[in-house]
């Protein structure tokens, strides 16, 4: 009976795992309760008179009357870019909307949260290539709910010292000890420890960069070495988020700050808006703005609303939005009551016949003094479909602004093994008494820290990389994903496709973008002049003329061409290459042909004498009124002979 009790758990567990998944990552939000504000004013001045905090608190006194203005500081944002969070009422807030400097003000939010097996899947092997020594000089900042220490994934052993350029501090609170691995750790929102008890953030930091660790399972399931993308990077934990799930936005802001001025390399985020939001009122885009320009590249999951269209709430173009895949491992549970009922769980997680199932066996386990279930096999099987999207992966097209494709890129997210905190409740379920090192979770949360450990991985190859020549070079050597049911767009659903992480340090071209070019889309897109002056630090920001038709001309790799519906249209889109192959290359222009579609690209062939040289060319997208689909897909591929850099061209007729 007892056994019996125990291994039912584990099945009811399972389901919840989904049901938490579904609902603590589905990025709720509470608006009216809080009555915190942050105010964003962009970069921190050039010159050495300006002190950020005296200046928030000035503009504080001023529209403070009488009380003292530090009850209404919550926080100053002084490290990284400018701005701070505070307690304010509508009048007050009112004025500092009006005052110089300021870029934007908004409530301060609610985020949510959202093994092995899966670096073999994606042909990243324990033997891939690796330049060990400059992968000890990473750091990969997580932002997320802390970290256990003491997990085995995170041993300092055969670490050498820690990188000289590393100006964080372990301030993980008493009892909380940094060693070679964790060398950054810092709480916030009057959290005194950076310790995990959710075990979210102990999974995701142990994916992007946990050390190798042999023989790991879930209760003898998924038996493998654990292991995360770069095991020789470091770790830097900013710990935003509760045990239950919410993470504060000003919270996040201030991780930010701190994690560009400490000398993180890549930053891993798995935590979202519930719906997108523009961008100077997102704190994840503008923490990751002033990240980008720091040559800092963000990783952030793509949310798990889907498969709703248009449901991606990652969605700045500086930032890498990820979705999440199956791997060719499924799990799969047959459990019978009592009663007669069987039920199959396929661990798909999100599938709604789950919440329900969960409900029966509740229902039966209350209806009954002594209810019994049998558990007929817990199997795992290969897929040989895989890998799909997830049903519950965010889809695009991307609200804000339709030419820029999100989610960007797709990478493991359903069964994820990894490390976990042993103290926090298996299931997430503060009943539960069980308690594990490794456990097995899904979300796009999952697949974010791939990517962060790919990205890390591309750039101890290439360490002078700007943040989006690395994303670039992840996004134009995917591998395919299955594609069967009836999305919009597969892309869309999987971005430009499954990350591939040994053919990513050897693109041959890649799409740079520029912290200027970002600027100028801010421009094109309509954006106050003098506010971008702010957030950029430059004086003169909008360089060319500005004009919404030019936002698709970022150098994004990957085109959206949205089009109005029963119009003939003729769109020239212009892109850059850069050499980062063979010095002398000959590349040529291959796009699959689509259905009533003319799609050109001019020049066809790109020539190229050295390396890092630079080469622009104009794909040209023609069609009648008469198309009938609403979105057609295809895809333009250089190719040298031995690259091959691929990029989706998605063809959106606006409704
Ligand atoms: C920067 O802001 C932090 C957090 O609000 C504050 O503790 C610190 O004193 C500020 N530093 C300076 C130099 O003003
Ligand atoms: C410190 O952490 C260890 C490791 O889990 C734990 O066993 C111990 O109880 C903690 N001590 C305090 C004072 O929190
Ligand atoms: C089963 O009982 C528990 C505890 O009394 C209750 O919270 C839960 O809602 C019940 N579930 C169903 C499906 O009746
Ligand atoms: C894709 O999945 C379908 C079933 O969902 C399967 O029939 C097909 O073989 C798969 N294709 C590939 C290329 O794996
Ligand atoms: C989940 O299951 C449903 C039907 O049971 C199937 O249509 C869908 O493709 C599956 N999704 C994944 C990600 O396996
Ligand atoms: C902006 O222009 C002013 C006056 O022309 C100059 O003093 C200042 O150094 C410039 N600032 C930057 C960041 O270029
Ligand atoms: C924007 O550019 C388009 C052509 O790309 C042109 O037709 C339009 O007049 C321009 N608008 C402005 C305000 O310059
Ligand atoms: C392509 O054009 C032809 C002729 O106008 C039309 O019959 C057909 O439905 C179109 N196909 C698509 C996919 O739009």
């Amino acid at each position: 009976m007892v056994k019996y009790n125990a291994i039912l758990f584990i099945f009811v567990s399972v389901v919840w795992l989904s049901i938490i998944f579904l609902v603590s990552d589905a990025f709720e939000s509470d608006d009216e309760s809080s009555k915190t504000y942050i105010v964003y004013m962009g970069s921190i001045p050039k010159g050495t008179s300006y002190y950020p905090t005296s200046h928030h608190l000035s503009m504080l006194q001023q529209v403070i009357d009488g009380s003292n203005v530090e009850n209404h500081l919550v926080r100053s944002y002084n490290r990284s870019f400018s701005g701070f969070a505070a307690i304010l009422n509508d009048q007050q807030r009112e004025k500092l909307i009006g005052m110089r400097g300021v870029v934007s003000v908004f409530q301060c939010q609610n985020y949510h949260l959202k093994t092995t097996r899966s670096w073999d899947f994606l042909g990243f092997s324990q033997s891939i290539k690796r330049d060990q020594i400059v992968e000890s000089g990473l750091v990969t900042g997580v932002i997320d709910g802390g970290i256990w220490p003491e997990s085995e994934s995170f041993t300092d052993k055969g670490l050498g010292p820690i990188p000289k350029k590393w100006r964080g501090v372990c301030a993980g609170g008493a009892n909380f000890t940094c060693n070679k691995k964790i060398i950054g750790a810092r709480s916030y929102g009057g959290d005194q420890s950076a310790r995990d008890y959710g075990g979210h953030g102990t999974h995701t930091a142990s994916t992007a960069s946990g050390r190798e660790v042999m023989g790991v399972s879930f209760y003898g399931l998924a038996k493998g070495t654990a292991r995360g993308g770069v095991p020789s990077s470091r770790i830097a934990v900013y710990k935003v988020c509760n045990t239950d799930g919410t993470c504060n936005g000003n919270d996040i802001l201030a991780a930010f700050d701190d994690a560009i001025a400490d000398g993180v390399d890549i930053i891993t985020i798995s935590i979202g808006n519930p719906i997108a939001v523009e961008f100077l009122k997102d704190p994840i885009a503008i923490g990751s703005f002033h990240a980008m320009e720091k040559g800092i590249l963000t990783v952030q999951a793509a949310g798990n609303s889907g498969p709703k269209p248009s449901s991606v709430s990652s969605i700045a173009p500086w930032l890498f939005s990820i979705a999440a895949t199956t791997i060719d491992r499924q799990i799969i549970d047959k459990l019978i009551l009592g009663n007669g009922k069987t039920f199959i769980n396929e661990r798909n997680l999100t599938q709604i016949p789950q919440l329900p199932s969960s409900v029966l066996v509740q229902s039966y386990t209350n209806s009954t003094k002594y209810p019994i279930a049998e558990i007929l096999m817990r199997e795992i099987f290969h897929d040989k479909n895989s890998p799909t999207v997830a049903s519950f992966s965010s889809r695009g097209p991307n609200q804000l602004v339709l030419e820029i494709m999100k989610p960007d890129i797709s990478a493991p997210g359903v069964d994820i093994l990894a490390a976990y905190s042993p103290i926090a409740p298996l299931s997430g379920n503060i009943n539960d008494k069980r308690h594990v090192k490794y456990n097995i979770k899904s979300g796009t949360s999952m697949a974010c820290p791939h990517v962060a450990g790919v990205a890390a991985y591309v750039k101890s190859f290439h360490p002078d990389w700007s943040p989006a020549s690395i994303k670039s070079a992840i996004m134009t050597t995917t591998k395919p994903v299955n594609c069967t049911y009836n999305d919009l767009a597969g892309e869309f659903a999987y971005g430009s496709g499954n990350v591939n992480p040994k053919q990513a340090i050897d693109p041959g071209l890649v799409y740079d973008i520029t912290k200027e070019d970002y600027v100028q889309m801010l421009c094109n897109y309509g954006y106050d002049a003098n506010k971008i002056k702010l957030i950029s630090g430059e004086n003169s920001s909008c360089h060319r003329a500005s004009n919404r038709s030019f936002v698709k001309d970022i150098n994004y790799p990957a085109l959206v061409i949205p089009v109005e519906s029963q119009k003939s249209f003729n769109v020239k889109i212009h892109r850059t290459v850069t050499n980062v192959g063979s010095p002398n290359s000959r590349y040529m222009a291959n796009v699959i042909p689509i259905e009533n579609i003319s799609i050109s690209v001019e020049p066809k062939i790109l020539s190229f004498r050295s390396l890092n040289e630079k080469q622009s060319f104009v794909v040209t997208a023609v069609g009648g009124a008469d198309s009938k689909r609403m979105v057609s897909s295809s895809s333009l591929v250089w190719s040298d002979g031995t690259h091959r850099v691929k990029s989706p061209i998605i063809v959106q007729r606006l409704s």
